[in-house]
């Protein structure tokens, strides 16, 4: 069921030595809802998540745990990354690890041919280094520390002190890209989305760019430069060539023209690496730069930036065991502008879980499927002569559904899901106007009951189809319910907005509560 057009889409690939939080989740989420609108659609699609596994941090973490950085990665990659996605309800394509022979052996030919074209050069060099960030950091993203840290030089982002590097290393040379880069984000305005982050990498390279050290030799964690082995790969050079050899750069050429290029959805903490040096290093082998680098916006929790380190980190299992994975996905992906910053608070996922899932959507799903199961013995009526009330109906499902594609295309899901909900928010005004339950008292209102629940039904048809990306639990729940004969995974997204799929004499089931009250523990 593909058309041939090809939708590739990556999340970063994390640290596997900070524990899983929601902030992670948010990025893959995204990604998952958006790959799985394509692959509903029709398009060829492949989505890729994974761990970036060398470098300095993964090195100390597994020393300070007692262990090698091999077995320390190994097991968190076990049994905290590979369980997020469940966790989550992804449906990825594949997992790469940076510690896999596929990706290695291909990322020490790349960084070869980077060598052989001229591109790399040997130098000294002299920097203030974030662990943190695995970056040297630029003199704008260097404070002066406070608390036990007064008197040191930290990082902005972490606020940890910074260490003082002085190391012959090899460089890339990022300078000489300045000028097709910015060729590259003029010709093509959505390179970098949204205009905010296009924006900063436009005037960061206009500033001027520095060659970038990719090479370490303090430490062995990394995959060895091929023609100096007391080195190892920058992780930073390493872990943006994940997108390439996970679909078969330099041994799978078939695999790699069919997929490449690709989208990159990041946060905006790393969207230079992506907007930048990546396209750079791609450029220098001329081969395709992606299609297009997305940078959201951050989870704060009490108005800062959630993370780990700074102990505000929340772990999806903690929302998913309360409200399930539906109602996580859902929230992330509807209350926060994709691109924006957005604050998480307990009261307002509450809040929006009742409103919007237990009273909006799931409220319609079970009255709907109850009434059918009570007035027509659980078949689906055949819709009689049809009003103005009816065919206005129809018109929002056509429109949420343009709507809703478009805004995908602009990697918009939260514009997606509000197109949606017009339908959701139509069909229960619908239903509260025409009173089915007063038609069904009275006989002679038999055709004009079943045209209302019809209407309704079919609306829910379209539902499941068009949110099913974003709830892929429930939609397939109130998909069986409406005893839809084809797999909801076959009905193709783009035709979810054409009316009288749904087929009279189907046979619906009473749902149970489809995002049921939740038990409130203060
Ligand atoms: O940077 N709000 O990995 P990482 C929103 N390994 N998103 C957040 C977030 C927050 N508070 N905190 C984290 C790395 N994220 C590198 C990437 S890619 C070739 C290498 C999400 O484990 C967001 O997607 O630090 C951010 O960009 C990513 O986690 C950073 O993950
Ligand atoms: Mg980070």
């Amino acid at each position: 069921m593909t058309s041939g057009r090809s939708f590739y889409i990556t999340t970063p690939i994390y640290y596997p030595s900070d524990l899983p939080h929601i902030g992670h989740g948010y990025t893959t989420v995204a990604v998952d809802a958006l790959a799985r609108w394509h692959r509903q659609a029709g398009d060829d699609t492949w989505m890729l998540t994974g761990t970036d596994e060398h470098g300095q941090k993964m090195l100390r973490a597994a020393a300070a745990n007692g262990v090698t950085p091999q077995a320390w990665v190994d097991k968190l990659v076990e049994e905290s990354w590979f369980p997020l996605l469940e966790t989550l309800d992804v449906a990825n394509d594949d997992f790469i690890r940076t510690t896999q022979p596929r990706h290695e052996e291909r990322v020490q030919q790349f960084v070869q041919a980077l060598y052989d074209r001229g591109y790399i050069y040997a130098g000294e060099y002299e920097a203030l280094y974030c662990v943190g960030c695995e970056e040297f950091k630029p003199e704008s993203e260097i404070v002066d520390g406070t608390g036990a840290f007064e008197g040191l030089k930290v990082c902005a982002i972490h606020s940890k002190p910074l260490e003082l590097l002085q190391e012959k290393n090899y460089f890339f040379k990022l300078s000489e890209f300045q000028d097709r880069l910015l060729e590259l984000y003029r010709t093509e305005p959505d390179f970098v989305r949204p205009d905010s982050a296009r924006n900063e990498v436009v005037s960061f390279v206009k500033s001027g760019l520095k060659d970038l050290s990719i090479s370490r030799s303090a430490f062995d964690w990394g995959i060895p430069l091929p023609w100096d082995t007391s080195h190892v790969i920058y992780v930073w050079v390493d872990a943006l060539l994940n997108y390439a050899t996970a679909v078969g750069y330099g041994t799978d050429p078939e695999q790699f023209a069919r997929r490449w290029p690709a989208y990159h959805v990041v946060g905006k903490d790393i969207l230079r690496f992506h907007a930048v040096i990546w396209p750079a290093m791609l450029m220098a082998l001329g081969l395709d730069v992606p299609r297009g680098v997305f940078a959201h916006g951050w989870l704060l929790v009490g108005g800062e930036k959630m993370s780990k380190s700074k102990l505000t980190g929340i772990a999806p299992t903690e929302i998913t065991d309360v409200f399930g994975s539906d109602a996580y996905r859902f929230y992330f992906l509807s209350a926060i502008p994709f691109g924006h910053d957005g604050s998480f608070s307990w009261e307002d996922l509450s809040a929006r879980y009742q409103a919007e899932l237990a009273n909006g959507f799931g409220n319609l799903a079970s009255r709907t499927t109850a009434m059918i199961a009570r007035y027509f013995d659980g078949v689906v009526p055949a819709p009689g002569d049809q009003n103005d009330n009816d065919r206005r109906i129809q018109q929002v499902v056509a429109d949420a559904a343009t709507a809703a594609d478009a805004a995908i295309d602009r990697f918009r899901p939260d514009e997606a899901i509000t197109a949606i909900w017009t339908i959701v928010d139509a069909l229960n005004a619908y239903i509260t106007d025409n009173e089915p339950w007063a038609l069904a008292k009275d006989d002679a209102q038999r055709a004009r009951l079943g045209t209302v629940l019809y209407t309704a039904a079919e609306g829910l048809r379209a539902l499941a189809v068009l949110l099913s990306p974003v709830m892929p639990d429930a939609t397939q729940k109130l998909w069986t319910a409406l005893g839809a004969a084809e797999p909801l995974a076959d009905q193709l997204l783009r035709e979810a907005g054409t009316w009288g799929r749904l087929q009279p004499g189907a046979t619906v089931t009473a749902l149970a509560p489809l995002f049921p009250r939740v038990e409130q523990s203060a």
